[in-house]
Parts: C-alpha cells; sequence; structure tokens
C-alpha cells in the first residue's frame, strides 16, 4: 500500500449508499451500514473504506501522514444540495407582514416584489457584494455539512447581470471549499422592462443570453420556472430545447404552485431533473419515471409558503420507483434557509421519508441530480473525499433532534474542512 494522506478513525457508524447511479424506489433504503469503521484518504479520494480493523490491517507498513479520530461519531458522504439560488443581492424580510396577511406568491410577484424586488437588489449589487455575501451562505452550508452546491442565475435578467451572478458562482468555487455547479435560469421571471411582453424576452433569451452563456462556458444546466404567470410550457420547451441544442443540460421549476404540466415537460425534453412537483400529476410522475428525471423535492418552500399541500414523495418511490432527491431551494423568498438539516426534517415530517431514504435524498441521489453521481455521493474507493462527520449515533438521529446542528466535522477534497 502507497502512502494515505489522511485516516480518519474511530468512526463510529459509516452509512452510506453505493453505486455511481441513482438509487430508484426501494433501492433507497438500501444504505450500507458499518460499525466502528475507518477510511483512508490519498490525495483527494477514497483509498480505503471499510471495518477499522480491516482498513489497518490493508494499510500495514503504509506510511500515514495524518490520522485523524472520529470519536464514535456517525460518518455519511458528504452533503450535497442540488438546488439553490445562492448568488443573489439583498434579502425580502419586507414581505414578511404581507405573506403573513395572506397575500399568495405568485401574486406578490406579479406586483412587481418577489423575485422582482431580489432582481432589483442583484442588479444594484457590485461582483465583490454578491461574492460575500453568498461566500457566507457557503460557509452556513460546509458548517451544516454540504460539500457540493448547485447554483442558479436568474436574478440577473439581462445578459450582463445573468452573466455577473455566473462568474460569481465561479469564482465562488474557485474560492470556496464547498464545489459550486453553475445552472443558467435567466427564465426565472419576466423582468419588469417585459412586462406583458414575455414572448418577446424569450426571444431575448434564446437568441442573446443562451448563446452568449454557453459560449463563455458559464453554465452547465439550463432552468426555467415553468408556473401560470411566469413562463407557460410552450415557453419552457422552446428555451429548454434551444439550450440543449448548446449543450445546457435542462432541468425544470415543475408544477411547483399549479398543476400546468411540467413534469410532463420535463420527461419530454429528457431533462436531468424536475424540481418542487407540488401539484405533479400522475402522468406527469409516470413521464418522470419512463424518462429517468430525477425529482428534486424541497419541502422547505411549501413549509415556509405555509402550503397544505406536499410532494407526493411517497408515491413517487413506491408506486412510480422514482429516485428522490432533496434540496433547501435556498434563495430570499420561498425558502430562506441554507440548513440541509431542516430539510431533512421536513423531508421526515411532510414528506414521510424514512431515514435510509433521505441520506440517500441528499447524497447520491442529489449528485445525480446534478450530474456528479460517479464522483461524489457515496463513500467509496476511488470517489471524491467527501465526508460529513455528524455528532449522532446513527442517521434517524438526524431528522429526528431537530432544529440543531449536528455536524461535527467535514472533510472536503481529502482536506480538513471543518473539525
Ligand atoms: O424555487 N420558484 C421560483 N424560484 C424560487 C424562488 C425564488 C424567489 O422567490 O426569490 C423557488 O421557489
Ligand atoms: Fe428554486
Amino acid at each position: 500500500m502507497e502512502r494515505i494522506d489522511l485516516l480518519l478513525t474511530g468512526i463510529g457508524r459509516l452509512v452510506t449508499p453505493q453505486g455511481s447511479v441513482p438509487r430508484y424506489g426501494e433501492e433507497m433504503r438500501h444504505v450500507l451500514e458499518i460499525e466502528h469503521a475507518a477510511i483512508a484518504i490519498r490525495g483527494d479520494r477514497i483509498a480505503l473504506v471499510g471495518p477499522q480493523a480491516d482498513v489497518l490491517a490493508q494499510l500495514n507498513g503504509a506510511e500515514i501522514a495524518e490520522t485523524l479520530d472520529a470519536g464514535g461519531c456517525l460518518v455519511t458522504p458528504g452533503l450535497v444540495d442540488p438546488h439553490t439560488h445562492l448568488v443573489h443581492g439583498g434579502s425580502r424580510e419586507h414581505e414578511l407582514s404581507l405573506k403573513r396577511s395572506g397575500v399568495p406568491y405568485l401574486d406578490i410577484l406579479a406586483q412587481g416584489g418577489g423575485i422582482l424586488s431580489t432582481v432589483k437588489a442583484t442588479r444594484a449589487a457590485s461582483e465583490r457584494e454578491l461574492y460575500d455575501k453568498a461566500f457566507k451562505s457557503l460557509d452556513i452550508m460546509l458548517l451544516n455539512g454540504v460539500t457540493t452546491v448547485e447554483a442558479k442565475s436568474g436574478y440577473g435578467l439581462t445578459l450582463d447581470d445573468e452573466r455577473k451572478q455566473l462568474r460569481v458562482a465561479k469564482r465562488l468555487h474557485e474560492g470556496h471549499p464547498v464545489d459550486v455547479v453553475p445552472t443558467f435560469m435567466g427564465a426565472h421571471a419576466v423582468p419588469a422592462e417585459y412586462k406583458g411582453r414575455s414572448d418577446e424576452f424569450v426571444d431575448l433569451l434564446v437568441q442573446e443570453m443562451l448563446p452568449e452563456v454557453a459560449r463563455e462556458g458559464l453554465a452547465e444546466f439550463c432552468d426555467v420556472f415553468c408556473e401560470h404567470g411566469v413562463f407557460t410550457i410552450q415557453q419552457s420547451r422552446r428555451i429548454l430545447q434551444e439550450g440543449k441544442l448548446l449543450g445546457l443540460i435542462p432541468k425544470i421549476h415543475a408544477d411547483e404552485i399549479e398543476s400546468l404540466g411540467g413534469a410532463e415537460l420535463a420527461g419530454e425534453v429528457g431533462a436531468i431533473s424536475a424540481e418542487h412537483l407540488l401539484a405533479a400529476s400522475d402522468e406527469g410522475m409516470r413521464m418522470l419515471a419512463a424518462n429517468g428525471v430525477i425529482p428534486v423535492l424541497l419541502p422547505g418552500t411549501s413549509f415556509n409558503l405555509g402550503l397544505k399541500q406536499h410532494a407526493r414523495a411517497r408515491e413517487m418511490i413506491d408506486t412510480f420507483r422514482l429516485p428522490v432527491a432533496l434540496s433547501t431551494d435556498y434563495n430570499p423568498g420561498s425558502c430562506p434557509t441554507e440548513s440541509i438539516q431542516l430539510i431533512m426534517m421536513l423531508a421526515s415530517l411532510n414528506l414521510r421519508l424514512l431515514p435510509e431514504e433521505i441520506i440517500t435524498s441528499c447524497t447520491i441521489n442529489a449528485a445525480a441530480a446534478i450530474g456528479r453521481a460517479n464522483d461524489i455521493g457515496s463513500i467509496e474507493a476511488g470517489k471524491r473525499a467527501d465526508l460529513t462527520v455528524f455528532d449522532a449515533p446513527n442517521i434517524a438521529y438526524l431528522p429526528y433532534h431537530f432544529g440543531i446542528n449536528h455536524t461535527f466535522g467535514v472533510i472536503k477534497n481529502g482536506k480538513v474542512a471543518v473539525w
């Protein structure tokens, strides 16, 4: 055995899904659990994992640069947050009383507030300000055990302001331990200057923004807010198909508030993921399953919007055998929280997911939703050494003992990022 850079010993319990593809339906419950485990890391890769006695026996004679004792903690793969609106200016607490007085989310947007209020703040912010604000959020995410985050644009809504957000995401990826995966979401809202002329804004998106974003390599994915009063099915289809031709993989905010056929469209265009899906139809879920689309569920959003309805996660898993993923949807409007552990709790409470399903949703399935299941999302030799260490006896403890941060340590790319 060659040199080992970091040996993590004293793991009370290691829990991980296995493989490099999403876990479907009942497979989501099949996680590997090892008591008294150890993990050997070389560079940014996992070299060995298993019961501690076995790992130590295999390492006999190897040079070990550093050993770290996990003190009996629980270790899982580094958590993946596959749907966030990380980079934005300002905040929207001024809309809280309006929301609490019962004004619906889409009405606030129609009145020029909501997303459009964040568009104003984002346009006004410098790149430095956007970077510093998002950097703080990444710190919070990392401290909560997250090692990879997807980040959408969509608060610029001009070519230059969208590019500004995406450049910030790129710089964050380079400057922060957490990996940041960029998504172009110019179709997040129709900006005030195009009010009543949404088709013209779609022309601008398709003719100018998408080609330039693709040319500069600023995004991997293209997302659309397909919703009543925002972008129609036809407009969403056009944007996603044009993006696809330019090499941007489709994602969709689908059936978040009304059942519009967004899930069906996700299946039709071969999206990698469809997000929200509260109001998705049976046919929509069948289309997701038939086309290998990953449903990314965001229980923090339905919770924070005070909705009675939640995504039909149990049916997605039990009936449609879908590979459910979870995410915060961190954004300043519908879900202002970076806490993936709160999302785990809400997934247990409102989506009725089992602890094993929650871990799978936040690791391998979340990784698959951003096209990275071959690199992250499980603890296996050859995978990236991204690990989260929880001060908890088992995975059920995470959603059970709620409202606190259980993270004890984080290893990112084989380096100690939190301890
Ligand atoms: O995923 N639905 C659209 N976009 C975000 C909310 C963005 C905002 O309110 O600023 C979402 O819920
Ligand atoms: Fe979102």
